[in-house]
């Protein structure tokens, strides 16, 4: 059973981090979307408001695929000893540009130091999302404009609940 880890900071999980999701979804038996923690980032929402913004996506998508295979976590430390403690032998990221691949890859690089048996894997980003970060998400949110363009119904529901 092969289980892969789409690890982020999700602040705020965007319609581009929602079609990795799904996409990876069915290409593994299991997928944990792992909300982690990048040292870099200061987050707008809480880990429980970005916790509970996924799990509702990962509701919708069980109901949608039906295979009912993904499971939201959040965890400490390195994500590389997440994978090892919890048996999940890929990472997924998603690769929108040159720019996100330069940082994503030095980050496979050192994780493939840390631990060779966990395998990174970069899906392309869809062409017509690539304009959409969580950054962008939060920047228009600064200036109340509207998201809806960038998140899905269900995140939009989290975020003004
Ligand atoms: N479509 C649209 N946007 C995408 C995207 C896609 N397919 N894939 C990524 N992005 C964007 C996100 O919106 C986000 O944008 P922002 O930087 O403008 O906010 C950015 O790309 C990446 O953010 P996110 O996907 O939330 O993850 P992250 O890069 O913040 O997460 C961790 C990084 C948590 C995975 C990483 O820091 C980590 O592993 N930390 C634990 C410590 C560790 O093990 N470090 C590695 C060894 S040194």
């Amino acid at each position: 059973m092969a289980t892969a880890l789409y690890p982020g900071t999700f602040d705020p999980v965007t319609n581009g981090h929602e079609t990795i999701i799904i996409r990876a979804a069915c290409m593994f038996d299991k997928l944990i979307i792992g909300v982690g923690n990048n040292t870099k980032k200061q987050c707008m929402f809480s880990l429980q408001k970005r916790l509970a913004m996924l799990k509702r996506v990962a509701k919708e998508y069980n109901k949608v695929i039906e295979l009912d295979n993904i499971e939201v976590v959040s965890y400490e430390g390195l994500t590389v000893d997440f994978c090892i403690k919890n048996k999940i032998e890929y990472i997924v990221r998603g690769v929108r540009a040159n720019t996100d691949w330069s940082a994503e890859s030095s980050i496979a690089y050192a994780n493939q130091l840390l631990c060779a048996g966990v395998e990174t894997v970069f899906l392309l980003s869809n062409p017509d999302e690539i304009g959409i970060s969580s950054s962008v998400v939060r920047e228009i949110l600064l200036h109340k404009g509207d998201v809806s363009a960038f998140v899905s119904s269900e995140v939009l529901g989290v975020m003004n609940g």
